[in-house]
């Protein structure tokens, strides 16, 4: 007789109760159906379809360009890999600055479609009503505050925000403005560690650091920066785990090699 396990599925609550619990959060990013079904079996507790798919997977400069329906294509493939970790929807530029009424159609758009469970949006004060009329619908929301990739011309790069102290005073406010909205979790992304800590000591929700350093309540970075797989740049930030760059690379040669000396296939690989 076969005995089915019951998957302990993650949810908002439990992600909420992790932080109240001391336990780390995992997150990683995905945007296809295998690396979400590797990620979900390997325990990530939350995924994510950031919008850096666009870089990685669609080969732009940067988020900018990362349309709804580029996002809803990626959703929908994760969706089918993910069986129990929290699935979340990063909502790329502008579908929810123009305005609320925008804001909810997009985000319900990664629910009802998509089948994500949550949504992430950048920003602050600015962006608090929307998070409030998402919430009150029964949209979970993820903050994400400091280096908001969809600002980059606005900061003239991807520098390290909140050195100064004027604007790590701007974030601490910024941090309990969305927290005050309603957002069950905050991204803080490249600010110093010491801020990153004060501002997960001054929040009930956990915080999820990508270069914020090792006191926030969770940590998250891109998977094929992790795995190696995006050479491009290196953030010092990033540790990687596997340099699948160079193993595939090296796969692609041995193969092309084994064609070409006509060494492939061989007679176990025909019928
Ligand atoms: O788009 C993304 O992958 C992100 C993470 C880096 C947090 O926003």
């Amino acid at each position: 007789m076969s005995v089915q396990r019951e998957v302990k599925r993650i949810t908002v609550p439990v992600i909420k109760r992790m932080k109240a619990q001391s336990e780390p959060i995992a997150m990683l990013t995905a945007y296809d159906t295998l690396m979400a079904e590797l990620l979900d079996e390997s325990g990530v507790d939350i995924i994510l379809v950031g919008d850096s798919g666009g870089m990685v997977m669609a080969g732009h400069e940067n988020t900018l360009s990362v349309t709804m329906e580029e996002m809803l294509h990626y959703v929908k493939a994760v969706r089918k890999g993910v069986n129990r970790a929290l699935l979340v929807a990063d909502m790329p530029f502008l579908s929810y600055q123009v305005s609320v009424e925008e804001g909810v159609r997009n985000a319900g758009r990664f629910l009802q479609e998509g089948g994500a469970e949550a949504v992430k949006i950048e920003g602050g004060r600015c962006v608090a009503p929307l998070i409030k009329r998402l919430v009150e619908i029964g949209i979970p929301v993820m903050g994400h505050l400091g280096l908001t990739p969809q600002s980059v011309h606005l900061f003239g790069g991807y520098g390290v925000q909140g050195k100064e102290a004027e604007i790590a005073a701007k974030l601490k406010q910024e941090a309990k403005s969305l927290e005050d909205a309603g957002v069950f979790s905050l991204v803080l992304e490249k600010i110093p560690a010491r801020l990153a800590k004060e501002i997960s000591e001054n929040l009930k929700i956990p915080t999820i650091g990508i270069g914020a350093g090792k006191y926030c309540d969770g940590q998250v970075l891109v998977s094929h920066d992790m795995l190696g797989l995006y050479e491009k740049f290196k953030p010092k930030f990033v540790r990687r785990y596997a340099q699948l760059a160079k193993t595939m690379r090296e796969a692609f040669i041995n193969y092309v090699q084994d064609v070409k000396q006509r060494d492939f296939p061989d007679d176990h690989e025909s019928y």
